[in-house]
């Protein structure tokens, strides 16, 4: 089957990667999506294994649409009985790019009517819409008139893992955690240290990739695909059969958090304990200026997330925080590489150190970067002297 992953902007190349590990074919690396193509078992794989994916579709009908007439009958000419079983409620979203149509919500609504019609048509009775919780969930894509017309094959985008327990106020995106993590080059044995870690989602799933647990395990309820007419429910059992036996239970490498506040912190070890990782992370409340590496181990890899400031006056309060854990990498993390992900270029500037490579992400619609930071021993005598970033 042909098929699309979507991702966040900078991680393409890596859930290119990340599919054909997992056996897909990669037809083309797009912005934001990468298309592949696969059988079944590449698909439920993907569920269960994808760190990196967003959404899943299987694209099924492509047409071009010149005005509503046209996309209405287009629809109906698609035989709907092939995607919606009976009793199964549906919901139809639809993104439009440089199209003579020029609301998306309407080019659904008209879709959306197309395909009740259909059915009402047929027998006299319709499937319901249910915008929130879909048994089946489409998605129409029109880029100048040209549609596709998909079917999700999880109903809920991948990064909501199910194993986040609350919310403090700015929490990574699951999928950009792990990105970040897989940017770093992280061999997953090296200690790996968060000293502003929030609520853990970089640890997280830092201690998902080094145990070899699939994420798609911690999903709540069903994913779309589960109700699909060809659905295999032996085969997605055997394959999460093996998913469950590929776990390693004995912690595979250091891995360690802290923050400043101790709510937050309650919120990192609930999620860390709900991903069943409470023997292979440890978390403290502690201020970064305090964060030390651990003893007895060969020199790891600092991944962290900052406070970006947004609100008006926060800036020198900022520019103190980057000058501290800029202090804090030189003094006691020699040896180590660091990551910084922010989308305070300013306060950045202050860490005082040369980033040897900087990867442009988005935090939402946060223009980012990922900043590297490679800390020889004596790197606290180049700073004076360091073209700062
Ligand atoms: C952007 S959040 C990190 C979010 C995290 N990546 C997550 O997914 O939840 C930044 C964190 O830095 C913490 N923080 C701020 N100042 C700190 C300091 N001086 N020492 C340690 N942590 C600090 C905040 O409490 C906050 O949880």
């Amino acid at each position: 089957m042909k098929l699309t992953a979507t991702t966040q902007f900078g991680l393409e190349q890596l859930l290119a990667d990340e599919l054909r590990e997992l056996g897909a074919e990669i037809t083309r690396v797009g912005s934001r999506a990468v298309e592949f193509t696969g059988d079944q078992t590449l698909l439920y794989r993907t569920m269960l294994w994808s760190r990196l994916a967003m959404r899943v579709l299987r694209p099924f009908a492509e047409f071009h649409a010149p005005d509503e007439k046209g996309l209405y009958e287009a629809v109906g000419q698609i035989d709907w009985r092939d995607y919606i079983g009976e009793g199964q409620r549906f919901a139809i979203t639809a993104v439009v790019n440089k199209s003579t149509f020029e609301h998306s919500l309407f080019v659904a609504q008209l879709a959306k009517d197309a395909i009740v019609d259909q059915f009402r048509s047929r027998s006299g009775t319709r499937p319901d819409v249910d915008v929130r919780h879909p048994d089946v969930r489409f998605h129409l894509r029109m880029l100048e008139n040209e549609v596709t017309l998909s079917i999700l094959a999880a109903g809920d985008s991948l990064h909501r893992r199910g194993y986040r327990q609350g919310t403090n106020d700015a929490p990574l995106n699951e999928v950009l955690a792990a990105g970040l993590i897989r940017l770093s080059g992280w061999d997953g044995k090296q200690p790996l240290i968060d000293p502003l870690c929030g609520s853990a989602t970089i640890l997280t799933e830092a201690g998902l990739i080094a145990q070899n647990i699939a994420p798609g395990l911690f999903h709540e309820g069903v994913f779309g695909f589960e109700n699909w007419a060809d659905f295999d429910e032996d085969l997605w059992e055997r394959l999460r059969e093996e998913a469950r036996n590929k776990r390693i239970e004995a912690p595979q490498a250091y891995l360690a958090g802290s923050d400043l506040d101790p709510r937050v912190l309650e919120q990192a070890v609930q999620n860390r304990n709900a991903a069943g990782l409470e023997r292979c992370i440890r978390l403290s409340v502690r201020d970064v200026k305090d964060a030390k590496p651990p003893q007895h181990q060969p020199p790891g890899i600092v991944i962290t997330n900052p406070p970006y400031g947004e609100r008006i006056g926060d800036e020198t309060e900022m520019e103190a925080l980057y000058k501290t854990i800029g202090d804090t990498l030189k003094t006691s993390f020699q040896g180590y590489e660091a990551y910084l992900f922010t989308g305070n270029s300013v306060a950045a500037k202050r860490v005082g150190l040369k980033a040897t490579r900087r990867i442009p992400l988005f935090n939402g619609p946060i223009d980012c970067r990922l900043l590297k930071y490679e800390l020889y021993h004596g790197s606290r005598r180049e700073v004076s002297n360091a073209a700062s970033e």
